[in-house]
């Protein structure tokens, strides 16, 4: 049931603020004040390391976690590809956990992945949709992301989804490893807590992501740039594009730009931009008036302080409501989500069902 969308990921989109509230009603205490996560399996007091594993967007969710986890609780991560690691069969160093992400919970690869983890590494944690699936089964702790049933290939909710667990994880773990104070926890909480209703005022500007795209539609490249925490979801932004519109996207880290795809840019190839006005800002100021004075077009997604600053020359800019730096990778998420959406729509292609691509990769 598409509940009055036209598709199944339209829908998906539109229901991220109220999965994400159900997600964080289950890991928040009452008052939401504090990290209902007190599994003894979950001490990350007695880790050195953390390695994040996954296919796909769960992957680009575990590249955004590494700038959590190593922020705010001072722990390195590691984040591989699953198909890689597996076959890598990388060492595994004394004191490290892994963690497999995954909304099926049944990826060939990640379940390897996990397989080869097992007697390795200290702890075996996933963070998973399909609760019965054997990635959940096979791990000494799950933890679900309540996401609910999603339908499109292209995922969504299941992203922010997973990207909300893995952020409490990584507050929790600066809690246990004292990397914050608890007035510093308390307000990150409340940034986190705000979230269901930052994405219901993004979502209400639907129609400008709509107009937007029907340009992007007319591309046949397209570029995706972000720095910092912003640069995992460069990545996500060009493969929901590809996936579903089947435009030719690629995502780069915004200092990246200089060193290679710079030698593309023109009018033909729009250069998507994420960046809320951060500590970075300025820096990918600089990226887009690169990009401009080779006659290339930056479609900027900012928050209003960043549209102020952002020179003249800029071709489109989507404005997202102001939020904490630590928790906008999940906001822009759905801007990313809106723009692959609507160019799709646009050029009419099969969006809940992208061809050659299934919902589930239990093969390799
Ligand atoms: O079920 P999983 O989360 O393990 O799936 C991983 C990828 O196959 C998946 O995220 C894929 O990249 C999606 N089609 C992305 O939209």
């Amino acid at each position: 049931d598409k509940a009055g969308h036209k598709h199944f990921m339209a829908k998906e989109i539109a229901e991220q603020p109220v999965v994400l509230g159900d997600a964080l009603r289950h890991y928040l205490s009452d008052d939401g004040r504090n990290i209902a996560l007190d599994d003894p399996k979950l001490d990350f007091a007695s880790l050195d390391r953390l390695t994040l594993v996954a296919c796909g967007t769960a992957y680009y969710a575990c590249l955004t976690a590494k700038y959590w986890f190593e922020q705010v609780a001072n722990l390195p991560v590691d984040v591989d590809i699953a198909s890689e690691f597996r076959y890598r069969e990388p060492p595994v160093p004394p004191r490290t956990a892994a963690l497999f992400v995954s909304q099926s919970g049944e990826t060939a690869d990640t379940l390897a992945a996990l397989r080869y983890c097992n007697g390795r590494a200290e702890r075996l944690l996933s963070i998973v949709n399909a609760n019965e699936s054997s990635i959940a089964r096979e791990s000494d702790l799950a933890l679900p992301i309540y996401a609910g049933t999603e339908i499109g290939v292209a995922s969504t909710k299941a992203f922010t989804c997973q990207l909300v667990v893995l952020l409490l994880l990584a507050l929790k773990a600066a809690r246990d490893r004292g990397a914050m104070t608890e007035d510093q926890l308390a307000d990150k909480l409340s940034a986190v807590r705000s979230l269901p209703a930052l994405m219901n005022l993004t979502l209400e500007r639907g129609e400008e992501f709509r107009r937007a795209s029907n340009h992007l539609a007319e591309a046949d490249h397209a570029l995706f740039l972000g720095r910092g925490m912003l640069y995992p979801l460069a990545l996500e932004g060009a493969l929901k594009l590809k996936e579903i519109s089947y435009i030719h996207a690629e995502g780069y880290a915004s200092g990246e730009l200089k060193h290679g795809p710079i030698a593309l840019i023109d009018q033909q190839m729009p250069v998507v931009v994420m960046a809320p006005r951060d500590a970075l800002f300025d820096k990918t100021v600089s990226n887009m008036q690169e990009v401009m004075a080779r006659g290339g077009k930056v479609l900027l997604v900012t928050d209003r302080g960043g549209a102020e600053e952002a020179d003249d020359g800029v071709w489109w800019q989507l404005i997202v409501p102001d939020c904490d730096p630590l928790v906008a990778p999940i906001l822009y998420a759905l801007p990313a989500q809106l723009l692959a959406y609507h160019t799709a729509v646009a050029k009419g292609t099969d969006v809940d069902q992208p061809r050659n691509l299934a919902k589930s990769v239990t093969v390799e």
